[in-house]
């Protein structure tokens, strides 16, 4: 399968899938790097490792910035199967998610529906966690609609919040079950292991 990857970050994630697709854990190629941060550690990383990227900010009056459709021409172009958001803080243009329905997923630092939604990125689901006095927390990887954090979850990973952690010891336990979890998952989707139950709710059924 060819995915595409959406960034906006240090892309720990990027790298940690684009590593288990060149060992072959993944059946899939990352076949093009979308960013709203051109000069992010994730896009340095993809022109590292000649992989195209594509810069996709925020306002398309911005140089280089191109349109949500002509974002779609370019991930048809490429043939692009599966779209994967990986710390992507912006929201996805409809014409996307209309272009690639039950294709586009995004990794979430929480137990969604747990501290979601608009302005709850980064440090800041962390330090939220910790506030609530939440026993457990850790990611999510959910199909993407056009709101925050509301598309349908396809999997998550309990972690553990420990009494004297800060936010930033939390985010780093929560980022290494981030980095298993996700590679798992576009692992499923590269094998089509998805189901949909009746309802709607994908299921990721087990290899045989
Ligand atoms: C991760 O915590 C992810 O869940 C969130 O943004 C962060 C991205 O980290 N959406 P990285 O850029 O992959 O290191």
């Amino acid at each position: 399968k060819k995915l595409a990857v959406f960034v906006s970050g240090g892309g720990s994630n990027f790298r940690s899938i684009h590593e288990a697709c060149i060992r072959g854990s993944i059946h899939g190629d990352i076949v093009v790097l979308v960013t709203s941060k051109p000069g992010c550690g994730g896009a340095d990383y993809a022109r590292d490792k000649g992989l195209p990227v594509v810069p996709f900010p925020k306002s398309k009056n911005v140089p280089d910035g191109i349109s949500p459709i002509d974002l779609v021409a370019v991930l048809r172009r490429l043939e692009v199967d599966f779209v994967l958001l990986a710390g992507y803080l912006q929201l996805i243009p409809v014409e996307l998610i209309q272009a690639y329905p039950r294709s586009i997923v995004n990794i979430h630092p929480s137990l969604l529906p747990a501290f979601g939604g608009k302005g709850n990125y980064g440090m800041r689901v962390h330090k939220a966690v910790i506030a609530s006095g939440a026993r457990y927390t850790g990611p999510t990887i959910h199909f993407v609609d056009e709101h925050y954090d509301t598309g349908r979850i396809l999997a998550q990973r309990v972690v553990p919040v420990l009494a004297n952690d800060t936010a930033e010891d939390l985010a780093a336990r929560v980022l290494k079950e981030e980095h298993r979890l996700y590679v798992e998952v576009i692992t499923a989707l590269c094998e089509e292991r998805i189901i949909w139950r009746e309802d709607g709710v994908p299921i990721i059924r087990s290899k045989e």
